[in-house]
């Protein structure tokens, strides 16, 4: 089977100013700036790229932002392009998250146009695909799922897709403190797998990573992360204390 190493991506969503989001990094750095068995991803708001930037110059966490738009310029007041992003040493960025979907209507089409966009100027996309309570109980997920990606992905090489990485978050489960089970997670990481499978390869499918997102914490991720299919944890409140996402990170180099 092939190997493939766990990702820890925070996303602070709309918190920290660019000072206070240095003096988080700052403390990250010192305990897991050196980790290589964990890829660690930060993503904070738009203003405080810069200064995170600077403060994890040199360590091996890396950069993500929340949202980019398709063009690389123009008329679209508000907006930020991957040519922005990449200029401030961005690497990753979130695309298609649950947030953006339902408060920003943000349609399965434009997201594609994303992560076009992304792979374009060299920026990892980390695309979430979500569902929501009353999806889960009227049986529907791995359809929601299953539209959701093929979406997302439409026009996307097999050789692009070493650079993305999948995220699967339960609407239900975000910031609620409500986890799904293992298994819940499990099943829909597997079937997201087999999925890619169809779409692209086999190989292809092995190499991705499936991150869980929704309420991940230092108490629940050893067993969400010894999970087969789950590789790594897309993570908002908990990446917002030093302490916790460290643990976080601890708990995925154990899990590997
Ligand atoms: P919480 O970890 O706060 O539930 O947020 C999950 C999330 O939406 C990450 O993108």
């Amino acid at each position: 089977m092939t190997h493939r190493r766990k990702l820890i991506a925070g996303n602070w969503k709309m918190n920290k100013t660019a000072a206070d989001g240095a003096a988080l990094v700052t403390e990250l750095v010192g305990t897991i700036g050196k980790i290589t068995d964990v890829d660690v991803v930060v993503c904070p708001p738009f203003t405080a790229l810069e200064s995170v930037a600077r403060a994890i110059d040199g360590s091996t966490v890396k950069l993500g932002a929340q949202n980019l738009h398709p063009e690389s310029s123009g008329a679209f007041t508000g907006e930020i392009s991957a040519p922005m992003l990449r200029a401030l040493f961005a690497t990753h960025v979130i695309v298609g998250h649950s947030e953006r979907r339902s408060l920003f209507a943000e349609t399965d089409a434009f997201i594609n146009l994303k992560v076009l966009a992304a792979l374009k100027n060299q920026l990892r996309p980390i695309l979430c695909v979500v569902e929501s309570l009353a999806e889960r109980e009227a049986g529907a997920t791995l359809k929601v799922v299953q539209t959701q990606l093929e979406a997302g992905l439409q026009g996307v090489s097999k050789e692009q897709m070493a650079n993305l990485v999948i995220a699967y978050e339960p609407v239900w489960a975000i910031g609620t403190g409500k986890v799904a089970t293992t298994d819940q997670a499990q099943e829909v990481h597997a079937f997201i797998r087999g999925l890619l499978t169809k779409l692209f390869t086999e190989p292809v499918a092995q190499r991705v990573r499936i991150l869980y997102g929704g309420s991940m914490k230092p108490a629940n991720a050893p067993e969400l992360l010894a999970q087969k299919d789950i590789d790594g944890g897309l993570i908002g409140g908990a990446s917002l204390e030093a302490r916790s996402f460290v643990e976080l990170v601890n708990a995925a180099s154990a899990a590997k």
